[in-house]
């Protein structure tokens, strides 16, 4: 930082949550520093994050894709993998879209000031960077810090044992790769790895994959994994060893205990608030027992002029509810009447069938008590599903019985992380199953089956025999 400043707004961290709040800002007529440790805004999302692990996932789709073409006569050589070219053809999409970021931040005359910001007082944000030291003083803060990966306690500290960065980095194929953790990292990466030609072995400690979307739904995704992973539901490591030549992993659970060999090791258990080390103390803050910083609607802390989007607020940790968060504090700054308020938050798992769910999932519904009615359509009995070799999946609906309104939707199947918005839009909009029974879907396509999910509720489903009425 080569001269102090005072700003409008100042934004730490530049991640999607940061970035976007600092060009609404800036769209707004305010001044605006936007200051990232690393000398590359787009955060984890782009460097660590989304775009690598999709380009990735794009490799391994396009292998299963031409594996897959045999079954309709189309039959292709083995597939040759140059993981230089993967690495290289990965790293030039980060660059090109840092490149936008960047382009786009001087468009908007943001201040870019590269270096770890620390809060002295409510209005002044010391910065240590490569250019020197200097203080940013603000009218209103935003702390968009992010998260980082959970270490696993008493895991020893080598190379072979890896987080989601090292994993994306895609240095080697391991012969032998051991996931701990079933969740959304361990999957997307388990696919990445297995294509590349890497044996799988999966611990989750919870009782299926992916908690937090309904069983199942996560199901067929299972029963696809099962036959070529080796997956431990139930399960807890109870140690780690770095020997010389391999990395010793033990854990138990319902099926027994186990003592495995392995050429590397990711831990995908989950991630934490970076909420240490920036000096809440100073401003008064104090985070939670899990380190998140408490806001209002408004995303104001209890600092009123400070506020805080993104993955350090609190789950669920993803790209888009973070740039939705960022627009709106810059919104609350300016003046406007915003608030993050949505019904509901999309997530997806971009795993093979993908997973996608928004709204109550039907445990949360059961959870909560609520009455809900139901419509599950198989993609079995898809014809658009069957002609692209994607019958593995179901699209499941949930109506409240008491309103008609959708509550909440889930997918299993190909594209599904495409096919959720329809929900999305549907439960903000607060359609019923009417609605959405008659919103003509076009034929053939996978989106018909979320309108047939609905038709099966409504009671005006053709395709199928209707459900019998309790
Ligand atoms: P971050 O992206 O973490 O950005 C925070 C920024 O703040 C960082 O650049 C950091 O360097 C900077 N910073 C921290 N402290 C300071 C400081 N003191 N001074 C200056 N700068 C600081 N989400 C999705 O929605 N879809 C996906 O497909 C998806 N895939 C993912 C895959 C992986 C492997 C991982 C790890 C995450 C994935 N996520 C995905 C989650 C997504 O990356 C995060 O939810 C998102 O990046 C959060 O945005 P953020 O702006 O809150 O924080
Ligand atoms: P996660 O919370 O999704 O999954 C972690 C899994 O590890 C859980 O299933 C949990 O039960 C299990 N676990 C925890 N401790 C364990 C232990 N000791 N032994 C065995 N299993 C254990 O976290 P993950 O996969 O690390 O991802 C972090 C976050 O990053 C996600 O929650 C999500 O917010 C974001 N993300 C989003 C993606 C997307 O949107 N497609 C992709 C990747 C990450």
């Amino acid at each position: 930082m080569k001269q102090d400043l005072s700003v409008d707004v100042a934004v730490l961290g530049g991640g999607p949550g940061g970035y976007t709040a600092a060009f609404r800002a800036a769209d707004l007529g305010l001044s605006v520093c936007l200051v990232e440790k690393y000398d590359r805004l787009g955060g984890v999302c782009l460097n660590a994050g989304c775009i690598p692990s999709k380009t990735l996932l794009h490799c391994a789709s396009l292998i299963a894709d031409a594996e897959s073409g045999a079954e309709f006569g189309v039959i292709f050589a083995e597939p040759k993998i140059d993981l230089d070219t993967v690495r290289a053809k990965k790293d030039s999409i980060m660059k090109q879209l840092a490149a936008g970021l960047d382009g786009l931040c001087k468009a908007r005359r943001i201040v870019r000031v590269t270096g770890a910001g620390v809060f002295k007082d409510t209005t002044n944000l010391a910065v240590a960077g490569i250019d020197g030291a200097g203080i940013v003083t603000f009218k209103n803060a935003i702390i968009a810090t992010g998260s980082h990966p959970f270490v696993l306690p008493g895991s020893p500290d080598d190379p072979r044992i890896w987080d989601s960065t090292a994993a994306l980095a895609l240095k080697s194929i391991p012969r032998r790769l051991m996931i701990i953790g079933g969740g959304i990292i361990g999957l997307e990466m388990a696919q990445v790895y297995s294509a590349f030609g890497s044996e799988i072995t999966i611990v989750e400690m919870l009782d299926h994959l992916i908690p937090p979307a309904d069983k199942d739904l996560v199901q067929p995704l299972f029963l696809r994994l099962k036959k070529k992973y080796r997956i431990h539901t139930g399960a807890r490591v109870t140690g780690i060893k770095a020997q010389k030549s391999s990395v010793e992993v033990s854990f138990s659970g319902s099926g027994g205990s186990e003592t495995g060999q392995y050429d590397a090791v990711l831990v995908a258990v989950g991630r934490g608030p970076n909420s240490a080390g920036i000096g809440l103390e100073n401003i008064g803050l104090s985070p939670s027992e899990r380190g998140f910083i408490a806001v209002n609607e408004r995303l104001q802390t209890a600092v009123p002029h400070i506020f805080a989007i993104g993955d350090v607020i609190g789950e669920p940790m993803l790209a888009h509810k973070a740039t939705h968060q960022g627009k709106v504090a810059a919104e609350v700054i300016a003046g406007r009447a915003s608030s993050f308020a949505p019904l509901a938050i999309p997530s997806v798992a971009y795993t093979d069938p993908e997973i996608a769910w928004m709204g109550l999932t039907e445990k949360e519904a059961k959870d909560k008590g609520i009455d809900y009615e139901k419509g599950k359509f198989s993609w079995g009995a898809s014809g658009r599903a069957l002609s692209v070799g994607a019958a593995i999946g179901a699209t499941k609906v949930l109506f409240d019985r008491k309103t008609g309104r959708i509550i909440g939707a889930g997918i299993c199947g190909a594209h599904a992380g495409e096919l959720i918005h329809e929900a999305v839009l549907a439960l903000e909009m607060g359609a019923d199953a009417g609605v959405i029974s008659k919103t003509i879907h076009a034929h053939p396509t996978l989106s018909e089956t979320f309108a047939f999910a609905s038709e099966m509720v409504d009671g005006s489903i053709t395709d199928i025999l209707p459900p019998k009425k309790k």
